[in-house]
């Protein structure tokens, strides 16, 4: 494996959307080394994965702690303390500037990376003024884009379709990581707007969150490997 295939590798996060533990213990084994990186979000941490996300770190992979907090500062900075002491490689709090100062405080020197999420890309125009916003989607998303940069955040989390718009707003010093990839020829599923894996290189994203392409598919580690060549071609 060259060094240059690694690097690749270890831009593919696999979300681990499985329902328990033991389910994606089996996957994590099944993908062995062809994968570095897992994201645990809401389901699997409320089933028992928490002690599983400290169980990969233990055994060398990366987390992405996918926890999307929103709470008043006291309880965010000390939910991020914690959270850092686990040992993960990076969690998300929504991008409201107060919940950002919070978690940036919480992290302290630890090693832990924050990842701000603008606008969920569930939402639209209307749902933003029926939630009382005056701003539209692309406003909002350049609002906390900037916020964020400036709070000391380290990341967003984005869409494949906003990153060049983000890059053009705050430069190269936030890491961007793009969900809604889907490898040329796969099953789009519910993401209406989704990139393939080189596109999503090419327009700027630094990591890629991918699940069902590799979790459901029949060879989940070719699957993977698959996605890996694609963001290695894309950086050459
Ligand atoms: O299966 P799929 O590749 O679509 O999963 C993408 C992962 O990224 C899921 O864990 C999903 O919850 C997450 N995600 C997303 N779109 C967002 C934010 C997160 O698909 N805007």
């Amino acid at each position: 494996m060259t060094s240059e295939t690694t690097r690749a590798r270890d831009r593919l996060i696999v979300g681990l959307d499985l329902p328990s533990p033991a389910e994606a213990e089996k996957m994590v084994a099944t993908l062995g080394d062809a994968v570095t990186f897992y994201k645990v979000g809401m389901q699997l941490s409320f089933s028992g994965g928490l002690g599983f996300a400290r169980e990969l770190v233990e055994g060398g992979k990366h987390v992405f702690l996918d926890m999307k907090l929103l709470d008043i500062p006291n309880t965010v900075a000390h939910a991020v303390e914690a959270i850092a002491d686990m040992g993960v490689t990076f969690t998300t709090i929504h991008a409201y500037p107060q919940a950002m100062r919070a978690a940036v405080e919480g992290r302290g020197d630890s090693g832990l990376r924050l990842l701000g999420v603008t606008v969920l890309t569930s939402l639209d125009d209307a749902d933003l003024t029926e939630a009382g916003y005056g701003d539209d989607v692309s406003t909002l998303v350049k609002r906390r884009a900037n916020q964020a940069g400036e709070i000391g955040m380290d990341g967003l989390i984005c869409s494949p379709k906003e990153t060049l718009a983000i890059r053009e707003e705050v430069g190269n010093g936030l890491t961007l990581v793009t969900p809604g990839i889907r490898p040329a020829g796969a099953d789009a599923g519910d993401q209406k707007r989704a990139a393939t894996p080189e596109s999503a290189i090419r327009d700027g994203a630094d990591y890629l969150v991918v699940a069902r392409p590799v979790i459901k598919a029949d060879d989940p580690r070719a699957a993977a490997e698959r996605i890996v060549a694609e963001i290695d071609s894309a950086t050459k």
